[in-house]
């Protein structure tokens, strides 16, 4: 057998498997991890919520035959039955891992009124009645998925509810028609109420939860350029403690589709629980923001003479070379220059524990504006700079500003003859100070949004920076607007 046989099938396997979208091994570049203090607050929440569709819910009437001692046979009706007031307490949700969350709901209490009605032969009575449903259990499975595209979904299953205890107060004082609700009507009426509930329950999780999930950006405009990617790379993932929600977090160019190169990190994210969501932000998120915007030429750049300060010991003038180019000003006497700048690839922010940094590599290219308006290359330098960032949190953005260091510069290439480029660094320094860091860190202040559902706010932000991510932690709040 030739050796390469063998290897064949797993090379081919791998081709596949690295050339399909959402393939095997490609990592989340952002993950919101809602902890167990999260979940309480949403089951509060929930619960607020499904209290108020339980109030809506119409209870079928009861009517029948009865067979009393003193009265004999006769006809009865419980109509009119509504749900006065009921409250859920001890609502509880928990992680179910491999599926999504269980929902629990327990000693809560319904209160329940209505009017009643007898008849045998020619007598005829009425009256009202209040029936006290108590210890009411609710449990629920929400399993969590995940539509194709990228949406969550989430659908309750294998809903059971209990009730413990019925206690009916019949106006009028009626002590065989009390005898009359235990014995015939209040199995029945537990059991309309029990499934009752359920179906409330379902609806609920149908009709409003899973719309209400649908709100989530699953991409979302960041400028006229760039767009984030917020689909769901799995279904939410379950554990013991917590749930994880995966998502791609990349930025894409609005305009032209170019495929990434470079995958997102793996992260293992820290054991904390005392906020209520965590959102660990790679550094993939920031480095495609950086592809793109480096595509869009959003960082090139151009410098002409006018453009530098008066009272500068060095114009963009072929005549203030002379000192330092002679050659320049022999060549090409009294014309203007330009200096075209542009990053030599796109620059990568860079996270270690505590702190950010990137050091961009920048190419100018100098031109000189010959009278035809034709531009003559005459010199090429690199620049390369250490930026550390700073990044902050505003409401439901991540903003940053960058804080320049110190600028190197280096001749590249000279069609002039060599020559010092010290006095083109105070130049470069002046308009990268001015103009090019006030430009970026416009944009960073504008910030990128976070993948949050509608209605939420984010309060109580603590930030820390991991190798390779920013770990973002924050208590929720839902505000109907
Ligand atoms: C930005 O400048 C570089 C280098 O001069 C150039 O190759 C690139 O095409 C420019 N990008 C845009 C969008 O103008
Ligand atoms: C972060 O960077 C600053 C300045 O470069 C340095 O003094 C500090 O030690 C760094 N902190 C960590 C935790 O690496
Ligand atoms: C940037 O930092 C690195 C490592 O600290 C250093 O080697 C390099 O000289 C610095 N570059 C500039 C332009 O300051
Ligand atoms: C948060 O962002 C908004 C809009 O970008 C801005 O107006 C506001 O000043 C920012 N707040 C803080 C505390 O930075």
């Amino acid at each position: 057998m030739k050796p390469l046989a063998g290897a064949l099938p797993s090379l081919l396997l791998r081709l596949l498997l690295t050339s399909t979208p959402g393939a095997l091994g490609t990592n989340p570049g952002l993950v919101a991890r809602i902890t167990d203090k999260g979940l309480q607050y949403v089951a509060r929440e929930g619960s607020v919520a499904l209290q108020k569709e339980l109030l809506r819910i119409t209870l079928p009437d009861f009517t029948g035959d009865f067979k009393i001692k003193p009265f004999g046979r006769g006809h009865y009706e419980f109509y009119s039955l509504s749900i006065h007031s009921c409250e859920l307490r001890g609502s509880a949700l928990r992680p179910l891992p491999g599926q999504g969350l269980s929902l629990s709901i327990s000693d809560s209490f319904i209160r329940v009124e209505g009017e009643w009605k007898a008849r045998k032969a020619f007598v005829k009575l009425h009256g009202s009645f209040d029936v006290q449903v108590k210890g009411i259990t609710i449990s629920v499975s929400l399993v969590l998925g995940r539509e194709p595209s990228g949406r969550p979904t989430i659908t309750a299953s294998g809903c059971s509810s209990h009730i413990q205890d019925v206690e009916v107060d019949i106006s009028g004082g009626l002590g065989w028609l009390l005898n009359l609700f235990h014995n015939q009507i209040e199995s029945k009426f537990r059991r309309v109420l029990e499934s009752k509930v359920c179906e409330m329950l379902q609806n609920s999780v149908t009709s409003d939860l899973q719309p209400y999930l649908q709100t989530l950006p699953v991409t979302t405009e960041i400028d006229s350029f760039a767009g984030i990617d917020y689909s769901l790379m799995e279904a939410p993932r379950a554990t013991a403690q917590m749930l994880d929600v995966m998502f791609k977090g990349e930025i894409f160019s609005r305009d032209h589709y170019s495929p990434v190169t470079f995958l997102a990190p793996v992260m293992s994210l820290p054991e904390q629980q005392d906020r209520m969501v965590y959102f660990a932000v790679s550094d993939y998120v920031f480095n495609t923001a950086s592809l793109v915007y480096h595509e869009s030429g959003y960082l090139n750049f151009s410098i002409t003479d006018d453009m530098v300060p008066q009272g500068s010991n060095i114009r963009l003038t072929t005549k203030s070379f002379r000192p330092f180019v002679p050659r320049l000003a022999r060549l090409y006497p009294n014309m203007n220059l330009e200096l075209q700048g542009a990053m030599a690839s796109a620059p990568s922010l860079n996270f270690s524990p505590g702190n950010l940094s990137s050091t961009p590599l920048m190419e100018i290219e100098g031109f000189v504006l010959l009278p035809s308006s034709v531009k003559e290359p005459v010199f090429r330098l690199g620049v390369a700079t250490n930026v550390s960032a700073m990044l902050t949190f505003n409401t439901s953005r991540i903003t940053g500003f960058l804080k320049p260091g110190k600028i190197q510069v280096e001749l590249k290439e000279s069609k002039v003859g060599v020559f010092n480029v010290e006095l083109l660094e105070a130049l470069l320094n002046y308009y990268i100070l001015n103009t090019l860091y006030p430009k970026v860190n416009e944009k960073l202040a504008e910030g990128f949004p976070l993948p949050l559902l509608k209605d939420i706010q984010l309060y109580d932000p603590v930030l820390e920076i991991h190798k390779d991510f920013l770990f973002l932690g924050t208590n929720l709040q839902y505000k109907r607007a």
